[in-house]
């Protein structure tokens, strides 16, 4: 047991959060906005956070003891002063020499909750605003995605498929302009150019956009 990695997750995002594992335990998780009274408090990899200093609190160890960060960003990973994590003047990962990895947004939604569904196999679908812009997608997400593949492109739609261990991109991704993220309303279209319709992503979102429907969280 005490031979298992310290792993810490972060959510740098809108919703701010941090989440350390020992080995595939999870020992403790919390948002940012809970420590700070911060609606939706948003953090960022290159910058300390309460969540991430309470979560090491919690679990009594330092920086120092961690095996691995992974940082999962909600915007661009080449907003350097940001999100770069060997700025953060707390976890001071060059100096404690802990390896790190940045995950797209909406890999980390697929990850995190095919991790703790109990399922040995499951496809993973993701509707989510904007996570990760195209230039951060990883090589197998760039091989499938549909829709808009401008360079400035955003992941919007993204399916998964998981299976123990592993989990690949889907053979659908949907992607939108930056200029469209604009919140789901009976009068309002996100996608400047829409995915197949025959796909079961197009299907999804001719349902989303449809003049009937609405949501209560946009931009989530
Ligand atoms: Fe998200």
């Amino acid at each position: 047991m005490d031979k298992e990695p310290w792993i810490l997750g972060i959510s740098a995002s809108h919703n701010g959060s941090a989440c350390l594992l020992k080995g595939d335990r999870i020992v403790v998780a919390i948002q940012e906005e809970r420590l700070s009274r911060i609606k939706r408090h948003r953090i960022y990899g290159a910058k300390a956070s309460k969540a991430v200093a309470y979560c090491l609190n919690h679990a009594g160890i330092e920086p120092s003891d961690l095996s691995l960060v992974v940082l999962c960003i909600q915007g661009r990973k080449q907003d350097h002063q940001l999100h770069d994590l060997r700025l953060d003047p707390f976890l001071n990962v060059i100096t404690n020499k802990i390896p790190t990895i940045t995950i797209p947004h909406h890999y980390g939604h697929a990850l995190s909750v095919f991790a703790t569904s109990g399922f040995a196999e499951s496809a993973v679908l993701i509707i989510d605003g904007t996570g990760s812009p195209v230039s951060d997608f990883t090589a197998e997400e760039l091989n499938v995605m549909n829709g808009n593949k401008a360079p400035d492109s955003w992941e919007t739609i993204s399916l998964y498929h998981a299976s123990g261990t592993t989990i690949v991109p889907p053979s659908i991704m949907c992607s939108t302009t930056q200029t469209s993220r604009i919140p789901l309303s009976a009068s309002t279209r996100p996608f400047t150019v829409p995915p197949r319709a025959m796909s079961m992503t197009g299907k999804l979102v001719m349902l989303i956009t449809s003049p009937t429907a609405s949501t209560s969280e946009p931009r989530k």
